[in-house]
């Protein structure tokens, strides 16, 4: 199961931090900053993005995980959501993050940084669907050269 030493934890809820300004949510208004960290150290951030036909948008979350997949990542250790009042991915984002994590870390905090909730994927998505499902050994292999 992930865990993370203090320094790192801090400085994946900062990105998350950080990026949120970024945010697009005219809509909602609900700004929502996302960081994950990978088996290879780095961290990926993203934000919600809305649209006009409101289906369209996305959470941060997702974005975080299709940003560091597009850059050769497999493997998600941890993910840190920021929010204005820690809210928790939502059940489209914890299925993706299952796709790519054998667990992870959650942390939620506020916008200044707090956190306000932490937990494991396994607890927020219980008996995922995952590539086992299908018979196939996607989740955690090396992208394809
Ligand atoms: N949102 C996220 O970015 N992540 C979540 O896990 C929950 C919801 C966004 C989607 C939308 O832009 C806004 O928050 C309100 O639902």
């Amino acid at each position: 199961m992930a865990e993370l030493n203090d320094d790192q934890r801090k400085e994946l809820i900062e990105a998350a931090v950080n990026v949120r300004r970024w945010a697009y949510a005219p809509y909602s208004h609900y700004n929502v900053g996302a960081a994950v960290l990978t088996a290879s150290g780095r961290i990926y951030d993203g934000v919600n993005v809305e649209n006009a036909a409101y289906p369209n948008g996305i959470c941060a979350e997702r974005v975080a995980v299709f940003k560091a997949i597009s850059q050769g990542e497999r493997q998600l250790i941890a993910v840190a959501v920021v929010t204005e009042n820690g809210g928790s991915p939502c059940g489209a984002c914890r299925q993706v993050l299952s796709e790519f994590a054998q667990d992870m870390l959650v942390l939620l905090a506020d916008s200044e940084g707090r956190l306000l909730g932490e937990t494991h994927l396994s607890e927020l998505l219980p008996c995922a669907f995952g590539p086992q499902d299908l018979g196939s050994s996607s989740s955690g292999a090396e992208p394809e050269h």
